[in-house]
């Protein structure tokens, strides 16, 4: 599948990234899921599930009788995400590779999920709404995603708002929309999703994995600001020294982008 326009290094080098953003985001995700016993048995779809973090947390929530259904378009993912369900022997779920624009699932599931996807597409709207069909009538659609540009350290760091700004012109340059989850909430009204929920969370780092995702993240788009020509190498090996040496330092603090959870429900 043609994933050129996605603008971080996928395949196990992304998958390896996606397992440390997991890991540091997994209790923010639970508690936007809020699942509990009556969750048992549900049936859920990831899409863009990227590492299977999600799916395969949801997958061991859910119980046996529930069905994790996880879609990304990144074939490479999807195996190495295959591989690590047979170590784990989860028999509910299935990794299935396809573009978010081509399920087309109608009213199978009891929730639909994504996470850090709509603001890697140049048609956001269009994957949510394919989200929405594949929801049952009462059922709930879940998505968290990001505004970039509300990134920031302290002290104010000329490398780390390089960072931020390469990210966003990278993403601009694909027509993405790396300030999508602000209109989050415009869009599920759009698409007639009823008791809708928003909560934001930020989370900020003096320390540990969470403050690497910056200088990790950055290393990751290389490929794709060098070839769209927004810097070139030497300066790309710069901004990113410069970001390790201020994440080393224990008196600095970097936050992750601001990040959207909003939930709301099929009529
Ligand atoms: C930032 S990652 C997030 C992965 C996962 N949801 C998580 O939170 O760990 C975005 C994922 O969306 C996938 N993706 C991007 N565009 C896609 C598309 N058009 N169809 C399906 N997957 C897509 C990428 O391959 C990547 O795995």
């Amino acid at each position: 599948m043609k994933q050129e326009n996605y603008i971080i290094t996928g395949g196990q080098l992304g998958k390896s990234r996606l397992n440390l953003l997991s890991t540091i985001l997994e209790d923010h995700t639970k508690r936007f899921l809020n699942f509990n016993s009556d969750h048992e048995g549900i049936s859920f779809l990831d899409l863009g599930c990227g590492g299977g973090n999600v799916s395969r947390m949801v997958a061991e929530m859910i119980g046996v009788q529930g069905k994790v259904e996880a879609v990304d378009f990144d074939s490479e993912m999807i195996d190495l995400n295959n591989q690590d369900l047979q170590k784990s022997g989860l028999l509910n779920t299935t990794f299935k590779c396809k573009s978010a624009y081509e399920i087309d699932n109608k009213e199978e599931f009891d929730v639909t999920y994504s996470r850090f996807l709509l603001s890697h597409l140049e048609f956001p709207e269009e994957a949510l709404k394919k989200m929405v069909e594949a929801t049952k009538v009462g059922g709930k659609v879940y998505v968290e995603d990001i505004n970039f540009d509300a990134s920031f350290c302290h002290p104010t760091n000329e490398d780390f708002y390089s960072y931020v700004r390469l990210y966003i012109s990278a993403a601009m340059t694909n027509k993405h929309n790396p300030q999508v989850g602000i209109i989050l909430f415009d869009m599920f009204n759009k698409l007639g999703l009823v008791n809708i929920k928003i909560n934001i969370i930020q989370p900020c780092y003096n320390d540990g994995i969470g403050k690497w995702m910056a200088h990790l993240t950055l290393d990751r788009i290389k490929n794709t600001v060098i070839k769209q020509n927004l810097i070139n190498e030497n300066d790309f090996c710069s901004v990113l020294d410069g970001i390790k040496s201020f994440t080393e330092n224990p008196h600095t603090i970097i936050s992750l982008p601001r990040i959207f959870q909003v939930v709301g429900e099929k009529k």
